[in-house]
């Protein structure tokens, strides 16, 4: 009886052991990155014009966006729920610390979509479509009276957005 205990624990022991060595023998620690899967990392859209996805989108449109996925954190109109999410209004000339919102801060409508695209609603970051992104971009350059509400914003023209503090910094993109 002991006996065929023992030999039973160390089959078991042997047993386990070279499952251990297959297991080790057959590691798989991730899968391959799929073109598919980098697609939502490479989303980078510059100033320059590069990188925007195809679609289009006004402010009329970009309401409902905003308020079904934006307002619960940054408010009916943009005036935010906390100190970081205003993103209507402010001045950069105030004598108090200026509030830099999107209106009074932000240089380039590029990096406006880029950022709404990459990481807004921030509880579901790139659940909005490309379409979406257009309309909502649209919305908040319209909450800030930067374009009216039926401008289309696209690829093409979003990139030519005058901001209204696009001059307000100072190159210094030539120190190396
Ligand atoms: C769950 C809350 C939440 C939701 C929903 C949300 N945001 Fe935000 N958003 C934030 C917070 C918090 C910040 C500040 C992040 C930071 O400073 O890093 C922010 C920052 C921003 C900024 C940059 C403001 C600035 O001047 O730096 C923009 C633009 C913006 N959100 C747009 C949107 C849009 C458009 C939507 C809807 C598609 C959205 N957000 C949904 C919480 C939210």
């Amino acid at each position: 009886m002991y006996k065929t205990f023992l030999l039973s624990a160390v089959l078991f022991s042997i047993s386990t052991y070279t499952a251990v060595i297959n297991s080790q023998e057959g590691v798989r620690l991730g899968i391959p990155v799929s073109e598919e899967d980098l697609s939502q990392f490479d989303l980078i859209a510059g100033p320059d014009g590069s990188g925007f996805p195809p679609g289009s989108g006004t402010a009329r449109q970009g309401k409902e966006v905003f308020d079904v996925n934006c307002a619960v954190c940054h408010g009916a109109n943009g005036e935010g729920t906390s100190g970081n999410t205003i993103i209507v209004g402010g001045d950069m000339q105030s004598e108090g610390p200026p509030l830099r919102t999107v209106g009074s801060y932000w240089p380039h409508a590029s990096t406006l979509f880029d950022f709404i695209r990459r990481a807004m609603p921030a509880i579901a970051p790139k659940s909005l479509t490309n379409e979406q992104v257009y309309q909502v971009t649209a919305y908040v350059l319209y909450m800030n009276n930067i374009i009216t509400e039926d401008v289309e914003l696209n690829a093409t023209n979003l990139a030519g957005i005058e901001m209204p503090n696009a001059d307000g910094f100072i190159d210094r993109s030539d120190i190396q």
